[in-house]
C-alpha cells in the first residue's frame, strides 16, 4: 500500500473525539461498534509527518473507525535514548489525524497505559528482538510488543497499521500477531521519503542542515544495494557498503540483508537490506525491498 491511498468516502468524516483515559476511548468506541464496520488502529509516537498521515490516510481508506493512538511509550527506551527530548507535538498532532480522516485520537498518560508501573508480564519478542535493532537497544522491542499488545487490547481493531521505516517492528508485531493469536490484521504501509530520499522520521528533527545531507548516504547505500539485486547478494552488500564507507559523519550500525522475515537471505526472489547508522548523537534506520538474482546463473 503506498503513500496514495485512496480519499476517504465522506460517508466516513466524522467530527474527530479526542480520548485521554481507557473509559474515554470505551465510550467513543462503543458507538462505532453500534453502528458496525471495521475499526483501524494507527499507534505512533506522535510528533506526526507525512510517513505517518500516510498510514492514517491508508487506515481512512479501509476502516470505518480510524483510531490513532499518541503516546510516547517509556517502556521502549533504553537508559541514555531520547526519551527526554523525544519531539511532542500534539496541537499539530491533531490537526494531521483530522486532515487524514481520523476519528479518534487516544493520547494516553503513562499512568493510563501503565497503572502499576511496569507491568510484570511483557511481551518477549523473542530471538529477533535480539538482533540487528535489538542487538543495540536491548528491551527495545519488548517494550515496543508490549504497548502494541496493551493498545490492541484497549481498541479491539480489525486492523492495525504500521509503517515499513521500522521494518523489523513490522515483522515482529506480525509474529506477535500470529503467534499470540491476536485476531488483527496487521497491515504495513510503505515508507515515505523526502525528495532528496531521506526516509521521513520524527527524529529527522535532531538533524542540523550538514547532518541532513549527510543523512542521504542511507537511503543512496539502500538504491545501490537495490539496482545491484540481480547480480546477487554479494554485489547487493558491497554496493550499499561502498556509499556507506565513502559518507562522511555517518557512523554505520550494521548493514544487513535478510529475507522478508528477516531469515539469511533467498538466492533469489523478494530480499530486505536495512541499515542503521548514526549521524552525529541521532540513530537513523531504512530499509528497502530488493529482488535478487543468483549470482551463480
Ligand atoms: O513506531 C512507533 O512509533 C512505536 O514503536 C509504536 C509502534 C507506536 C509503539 O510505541
Amino acid at each position: 500500500m503506498s503513500g496514495g491511498a485512496p480519499a476517504v468516502p465522506s460517508a466516513r468524516r466524522r467530527p474527530l473525539a479526542v480520548a485521554r483515559t481507557r473509559a474515554e476511548l470505551d465510550d467513543v468506541l462503543r458507538g462505532a461498534r453500534a453502528a458496525g464496520g471495521d475499526v483501524g488502529l494507527v499507534p505512533t509516537m506522535g510528533a506526526l509527518h507525512r510517513g505517518h498521515a500516510a498510514l492514517v490516510r491508508a487506515a481512512a481508506a479501509a476502516a470505518d473507525t480510524v483510531v490513532v493512538s499518541v503516546f510516547v511509550n517509556p517502556l521502549q527506551f533504553g537508559p541514555g535514548e531520547d526519551l527526554d527530548r523525544y519531539p511532542r507535538t500534539f496541537d499539530a498532532d491533531l490537526e494531521v489525524c483530522r486532515a487524514q480522516g481520523a476519528h479518534v485520537v487516544f493520547a494516553p498518560s503513562s499512568e493510563e497505559v501503565y497503572p502499576g508501573g511496569e507491568p510484570q508480564v511483557s511481551v518477549e519478542p523473542g530471538p529477533l528482538g535480539s538482533v540487528l535493532e535489538g542487538a543495540t537497544r536491548p528491551g527495545h522491542y519488548r517494550g515496543v510488543l508490549t504497548v502494541v499488545a496493551k493498545l490492541l487490547g484497549l481498541t479491539h481493531p480489525d486492523l492495525a497499521f504500521f509503517g515499513e521505516k521500522d521494518y523489523q517492528q513490522l515483522v515482529l508485531v506480525r509474529r506477535m500477531v500470529a503467534d499470540l493469536c491476536m485476531g488483527v490484521d496487521v497491515v504495513g504501509v510503505e515508507t515515505v521519503r523526502d525528495a532528496e530520499g531521506l526516509a521521513l522520521s520524527s527524529r529527522n528533527a535532531y538533524l542540523d542542515a550538514g547532518q541532513r545531507r549527510a543523512a542521504l548516504a542511507l537511503s543512496a547505500a539502500l538504491r545501490a544495494g537495490a539496482a545491484a539485486g540481480p547480480e546477487g547478494a554479494h554485489r547487493v552488500l558491497a554496493e550499499a557498503a561502498a556509499r556507506l564507507a565513502s559518507a562522511p559523519g555517518v557512523d554505520v550500525d550494521y548493514l544487513a540483508l535478510t529475507s522478508a522475515d528477516l531469515a539469511e537471505p533467498p538466492p533469489r526472489g523478494e530480499a530486505r537490506l536495512l541499515v542503521a547508522a548514526r549521524v552525529g548523537s541521532t540513530r537513523l534506520i531504512d530499509n528497502t525491498v530488493v529482488l535478487l538474482g543468483d549470482e551463480r546463473s
